[in-house]
């Protein structure tokens, strides 16, 4: 009978637990807890047994009982108790039918404070000189089941009541305020209010040496920052963005914010940016700290974005809830959207729908695989669904419910997500109750033009032709490797004509649709140069547009005559260059698309560009060498009048979108080997190396100057790699060390690569952070691609059950370009694959192929030298 519960997706559901009184006792030194779980259960059909979630507990049998009525005397035990180790459940046998209703079940049980940032475990920092233990949590997605047995499963929610037996000088929290705290001796216990009703994924504890700093909503609601000691300054402007975007959430969702108290806290080891835990948030160091001097203003807008997406999740995610991981997209492109809401009402000068457009692209690069997946995709088991927090659940979803809210309306839009999550407060729900509130809201079909969204993974290209007054647009589905599938979608179509008060809104439901556009076009003739038609007005849809050489060329005029919106801008070149990967265009048309950008100096347009180029100047050193030098000199100029004009110092009261343009035109003239800016980062890093107090290199560009120095340091001279060494050795603030983590690898020498990934595996690279010091350059990704086979039995087993495994399969898979190399590494992983990772190496191998694909387009492209040396002269 207990084999019907075995490889099961869900727990079976006649029985739910109702409430949790977790009483837990962490023991730091030893690195050990033990604890009790007594949970009231309610059974709801007959059965003989109680089924619930356990991993890597130490389960005492002999204390499992379950009181079935308030006499205690009705307390029986189990008669058999089996963990199903594959499945991370327990099976309780019972003698005989448990009564239905509400009855106490109670299970005694220990664990280890483990080193893999999930379940309960520790993480190391340093007070007052010495290495100290601080207990965390992180149970997103499956693993509260690690620290005590539950309901595992978002829609099983219940209250929580909580009390931690802990060392009395500590700093003790949860999810809850504090109700009761008593000292005896060296320990106290501390019990938290009873939570409201709530998901096992939500529950957090953190126990360490930590200070804070404080803030009151306009609700009353306290809000804290808790930091390491003595970085409580680091805070304080995630603490105001707390605050800003609680006071904006309550009004946008007409819900107040639903607990007492808010607390973020800093923790220095922890595998993703940010847990959005109910009342007690945890982040990443670099995601939640903010230094005035010390930090970039790029870190600033992450920090301000990651706090806007927690606090978002209070609202959607904790209070209403997936209903199973199927719906994450509707924790996490939810949030994604709402925290550039935030944001953009916060800083509106930061222009962050703009750059909200980098969403949009990543969500549509992975999307453009295969090897991609619905935002709605069916989880068969546990292990599968960490693997599904990725672009399609983020940046997909995100970009679906802006295309959404565009086509619905702001207002219309707000209402109906302030009465869905009315309507859902404390309670689960699914995708398509989402749809049902917005069609009630506002009488559309939405539930039917977002199934093709959502269910269906892809999207279209739409290439549109003018034939006389006439607009022809046709819907294909759209691959990185330029192979047809057969998706089609209802797409909400939008264009501008010449202007953007010349506008029309269409529907396409089937494959292709004609179009009359004479209204818009009656002052066409005549003045035919100054003609443009842009498809997608400010990139608001989900899909790709490929214009007929006619309409291509208006739109280059508009660019160049600057008629365009920032985000048409961005999405003209975006698409060219997926276009281009495709083979579905080609570099010279591409190239000579980036010259129409030579005036820009809109950071978020220009960021664009930037990108484009890298990716570019990539390419083609494996596709026509003897083209690349010339091809990254046009690049090179593209970018060195807006370089010139930032300078390499800040400017009086510049804006933060300049301060974050001068990194991205610097390291990239940098990528692209420009020698004056190479020289002139070293020339400014031995200033900085010899007095780091100099003002020569502010934090925004040092990365640019530390990639640099990497670039032409050597075996026979390693000075650059040893300084940054002594740098990395000598931070103190997290953001700092990975500049320089991000920067060793990226030397042309192999024998300095190997020693910069080696340098990852020691003790003094947290686990956290080795993943983003796989930053290789060409040269060095053979080398790399060998230090990987050797040390994949190390990597794999310390990573194991982190999402940090795919990051590092990612980043080492997508060095390459070959089919060849795509081959080997398949076969490399033939025997080695675990579901954990299975996905993000199907997805990095179809990229090194498409990758391969587009190089024979770049070879088999005959106008390219000579456009080359055109746009190359010409600059
Ligand atoms: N719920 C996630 C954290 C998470 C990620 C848990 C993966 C389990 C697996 C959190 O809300 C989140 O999305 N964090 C992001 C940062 C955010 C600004 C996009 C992250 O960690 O990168
Ligand atoms: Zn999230």
């Amino acid at each position: 009978m207990a084999e019907d519960f075995k490889g099961q997706p869900r727990l079976p559901s006649f029985a739910a637990p109702r409430r949790y009184d977790i009483f837990l006792k962490p023991h730091l030194t030893a690195c050990l807890f033990s604890g009790t779980a007594t949970i009231t259960v309610d059974v709801l059909l007959p059965t003989q047994f109680l089924v619930l979630n356990a991993a890597d507990l130490c389960v005492h049998t002999s204390s499992v009982s379950l009181t079935t009525s308030a006499t205690s005397s009705d307390t029986i035990s189990p008669l058999s108790i089996e963990l199903v180790e594959e499945d991370e459940i327990m099976v309780l046998q019972f003698g005989s039918q448990l009564p239905l209703g509400e009855s106490l079940l109670k299970i005694d049980f220990s664990g280890t404070l483990n080193d893999q940032m999930r379940g309960f475990y520790r993480s190391k920092y340093e007070y007052k000189g010495e290495v100290q233990n601080m207990a965390v949590t992180q149970f997103e997605s499956v693993d509260a089941r690690r620290c005590f047995p539950c309901w595992d499963e978002p829609a099983f929610k219940a209250k929580f009541k909580i009390t931690l037996e802990v060392p009395s000088e500590l700093a003790a929290l949860s999810n809850m305020p504090v109700s009761d705290e008593k000292i005896n001796g060296d320990l106290k216990t501390v019990s938290y209010d009873e939570s409201p009703l709530m998901s096992t994924y939500l529950v957090a504890m953190v126990i360490g040496h930590l200070d804070y700093i404080q803030g009151l909503t306009t609700d009353g609601v306290q809000v804290r920052v808790y930091t390491q000691v003595g970085k409580t300054d680091q805070g304080k402007f995630a603490l105001d963005v707390a605050l800003k975007s609680l006071n904006l959430y309550k009004d946008y969702f007409a819900v107040p914010y639903p607990l007492p108290k808010l607390d973020m806290v800093a923790i220095p080891d922890f595998a993703a940016g940010a847990m959005e835990n109910y009342g007690l948030v945890t982040y990443r160091e670099v995601a939640l700290l903010f230094d005035e001097q010390f930090s970039s203003a790029y870190s600033k807008q992450d920090v301000a974005i990651t706090v806007a997406h927690e606090l978002a999740h209070q609202w959607f995610g904790n209070l209403v809830t997936m209903e199973w991981w199927t719906h994450l997209w509707l924790n996490e492109g939810f949030a994604s959207w709402v925290s550039y809401l935030a944001v953009d009402a916060i800083f509106p000068e930061w222009n962050i729908w703009t750059q909200f457009l980098d969403e949009t692209s990543s969500g549509m690069m992975l999307d453009a695989l295969s090897e991609s997946h619905p935002i709605e995709v069916e989880i068969k088991h546990a292990n599968e669904v960490d693997a599904i927090f990725d672009s399609i659940s983020y940046d997909k979803g995100a970009s679906v419910i802006r295309m959404l809210h565009s086509y619905l309306g702001a207002d219309c839009f707000q209402k109906a997500l302030a009465s869905y999550i009315k309507q859902y407060a404390y309670a689960n729900a699914k995708t398509e109750d989402l749809w049902a509130v917005l069609e009630e809201e506002s009488g559309e079909p939405v539930k039917d033009l977002m199934n093709s969204w959502t269910k269906q993974q892809g999207y279209p290209v739409i290439s549109v032709k003018m034939n006389s007054n006439k607009l022809h647009v046709c819907q294909e589905q759209f691959l990185s490797d330029g192979s047809s599938a057969a998706g089609t979608w209802i797409v909400p179509l939008t264009l501008c004509c010449s202007s953007y008060e010349n506008s029309k809104k269409f529907i396409l439901t089937s494959k292709s649709d004609e179009l009359d556009i004479d209204d818009l076009i009656l002052n066409k003739k005549g003045k035919q140069e100054t003609f443009w038609l842009k498809l997608n007005t400010n990139q608001t849809g989900f899909y790709r547009v490929k214009y007929d050489d006619e309409l291509a060329a208006g739109l280059k005029y508009a660019i160049q005559a600057d008629k365009l919106s920032l985000m048409d801008k961005i999405g003209i070149i975006d698409d060219a260059n997926a276009l281009c990967v495709a083979c579905k265009g080609t570099l010279s048309s591409l190239l000579s698309l980036m010259d129409a950008y030579s005036m820009e100096s809109d950071y978020t347009v220009l960021k664009w560009v930037i990108s484009v180029s890298l990716k570019i100047a990539n390419v083609v050193d494996d596709a026509t060498p003897d083209l690349s030098d010339k091809i990254k000199l046009f690049l090179i100029k593209l970018l060195e009048s807006p370089a010139e004009k930032l300078g390499w110092d800040v400017k009086e009261r510049e804006s933060h979108l300049d301060t974050m343009l001068r990194a991205e035109l610097l390291m990239a003239l940098v990528r692209l080997g420009n020698t004056s800016t190479v020289d002139e980062g070293i020339r400014r890093f031995y200033i900085f190396f010899n007095d780091r107090n100099s003002s020569v290199l502010l934090p925004d560009i040092r990365k640019a100057a530390y990639v640099a120095v990497m670039q032409k340091c050597t075996s026979s001279d390693k000075w650059g790699y040893e300084s940054l060494l002594k740098i990395y050795r000598e931070a103190h603030q997290s953001e700092e060390k990975m500049r320089v983590l991000g920067s060793l690898a990226s030397s042309p020498d192999k024998s300095i690569v190997l020693d910069a990934l080696n340098f990852l595996l020691t003790d003094e690279v947290r686990n956290q952070d080795a993943v983003y010091g796989l930053n290789v350059s060409n040269q060095g990704r053979e080398t790399a691609w060998e230090w990987f086979k050797e040390n994949w039995e190390y990597i794999s087993k310390t990573w194991v059950s982190t999402p940090l495994l795919s990051g590092f399969v990612k980043s080492i898979v997508s060095l390459f370009a070959s089919y060849e190399k795509s081959k080997e590494i398949e076969e490399f992983f033939a025997n080695r694959v675990k579901p954990t990772f299975e996905r993000a190496l199907k997805q990095s191998l179809e990229r090194v192929n498409t990758k391969a694909h587009w190089i024979e387009g770049v070879r088999s492209d005959d106008s390219l030298a000579e456009v080359v040396s055109h746009l190359a002269d010409k600059a």
